[in-house]
């Protein structure tokens, strides 16, 4: 199941399949995004309540005038500066995008992945791919091909990339009059879209209170074990694994550390979190997962956004 057959992916997507692709942040579970048949098969095969949008993938900057209307000249700034890359700019859709791809909003996700093997199977498809992260609904995402294998043994291909580089999904912003909005963060900070936007805008990050993106639930990406921010007063239970970010911190009471980096390279970090889960998750012998804090900014913030939407019925 797991190959390299661009070909073959692309003939699937165009028969209305599905297949499991890598992207620079994590796999995603890809179909038509004009084909609502298709996209159904993504929310069946997620387990995931139709009221969630998913982000459309597409090959390049041109193809925004397409599938979006009434583009921002700042909508379509940053996507000359960031893509091929890890954001997601949100904007009026034009009709030509099914109702199910943006559950029934006005507005559609796009992004441009920066990864070959994705950038191909969406040209070589002839179409832009409709991606949520290759998971069951709320669990872990995948950043590799095993993972994709382990949460859903049934889609019909999974283009096999290796590891994903990012680590963590997209940053997701909203683009309306002079107003951007942060709905989730991730490797391209709020600094980042500042820069690029120099004095015009006025940045607003989104409140959870309003489900305007429901990656923004408070509980997500969680492992099927507890998991538990590390504090001071924190005491680690008998058959337990610690990710811990730093070579030079140890823990004698850990069954199994997993180290994401060597020095708190947030960089690693990002790229190597939801593999340390993953790792811990499949482990028989553990039965608590605790997880080192980082310091919440730069990259730290959406790293953080993961591990308290992964923790969150244990804090
Ligand atoms: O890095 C990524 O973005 C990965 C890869 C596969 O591209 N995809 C991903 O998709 O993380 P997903 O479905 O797990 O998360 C998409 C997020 C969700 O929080 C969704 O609510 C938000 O993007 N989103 C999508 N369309 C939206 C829209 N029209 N308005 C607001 N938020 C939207
Ligand atoms: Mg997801």
């Amino acid at each position: 199941m797991e190959q390299n057959n661009i070909a073959k992916a692309a003939q699937i997507i165009k028969e209305g399949g599905v297949v499991a692709f890598p992207t620079e942040t994590v796999y995603g579970l890809g179909a038509n995004a004009l084909n609502p048949m298709a996209v159904a098969k993504i929310f069946a095969l997620k387990e995931r309540p139709t009221f969630d949008p998913l982000i459309v993938h597409i090959a390049s900057v041109d193809d925004i005038a397409r599938l979006a209307i009434n583009v921002p000249d700042a909508a379509l700034h940053l996507a000359r500066v960031f893509w091929p890359g890890p954001l997601t700019i949100v904007l009026p859709k034009s009709s030509l995008v099914p109702d199910l791809v943006t559950s029934g909003l006005a507005t559609v996700g796009l992004r441009m992945p920066q990864n070959d093997i994705a950038l191909n199977l969406i040209k070589t498809s002839g179409c832009p791919i409709a991606a949520p992260s290759a998971n069951k609904f709320g669990k872990l995402s995948p950043t590799s091909a095993a993972h994709v294998k382990k949460q859903l043994p049934n889609v019909d291909y999974i283009l096999d990339g290796g590891s994903t580089h990012v680590g963590i999904e997209s940053t997701v912003v909203g683009i309306e009059g002079t107003v951007c909005t942060f709905l989730r963060p991730g490797l391209i900070s709020q600094a980042d879209i500042e820069k690029a936007l120099p004095g015009l805008f006025t940045f607003k990050t989104h409140s959870s209170h309003k489900l305007v993106a429901p990656g923004l639930l408070d509980s997500h990406y969680s492992p099927h074990k507890p998991l538990y921010i590390i504090n001071k007063a924190t005491v680690i239970l008998p058959k337990s694994g610690v990710i811990a970010h730093n070579q030079q911190r140890a823990y004698a009471d850990a069954l199994k550390t997993v180290y994401t980096s060597n020095c708190d390279n947030m960089i690693e970090v990002a790229a190597n979190l939801f593999a340390a889960m993953h790792q811990l998750e499949d482990d028989a012998l553990i039965d608590n997962i605790y997880i080192e804090p980082v310091e919440e900014n730069g990259l730290g913030l959406a790293i953080m956004d993961r591990v308290n939407k992964a923790a969150f019925q244990y804090k």
